[in-house]
């Protein structure tokens, strides 16, 4: 596991992107209170996933609007159909602490 922020970098509600060991990452406080780490980048196009909207736990793809579940990668509507990789998080001490290999199978 490897020390990605503070709890305190992600306020509740919402995602930040993070280079983690050259991997970009968007790490994200989901509204049920848990932290969340997925591939920063969407399935359907280049765009950071990191600048999207958190919903519940779900990200939204601010591009076209897709929304991925931040507990097992899968889009939940269109135009995405593949999902994104999620990484394994931890949280110790305040520290957020993720794993580069995906929980979720899916590699990029
Ligand atoms: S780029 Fe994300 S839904 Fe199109």
């Amino acid at each position: 596991m490897i020390r990605v922020c503070s709890t305190e970098d992600v306020p509740k509600g919402t995602a930040i992107s993070a280079d983690v060991d050259g991997t970009e990452i968007a790490v994200v406080h989901g509204e049920d209170g848990n932290f969340y780490a997925v591939h920063d980048e969407c399935s359907h196009a280049a765009v950071a996933l990191s600048e999207g909207e958190v919903e519940g736990c779900t990200l939204e793809c601010w591009l076209h609007g897709s929304r991925f579940d931040l507990r097992t990668g899968e889009p939940t509507g269109l135009p995405a159909t593949e999902p994104v990789p999620v990484y394994p998080v931890e949280v110790r001490d305040g520290d957020i602490y993720v794993s580069l290999t995906p929980s979720n199978g899916v590699t990029r």
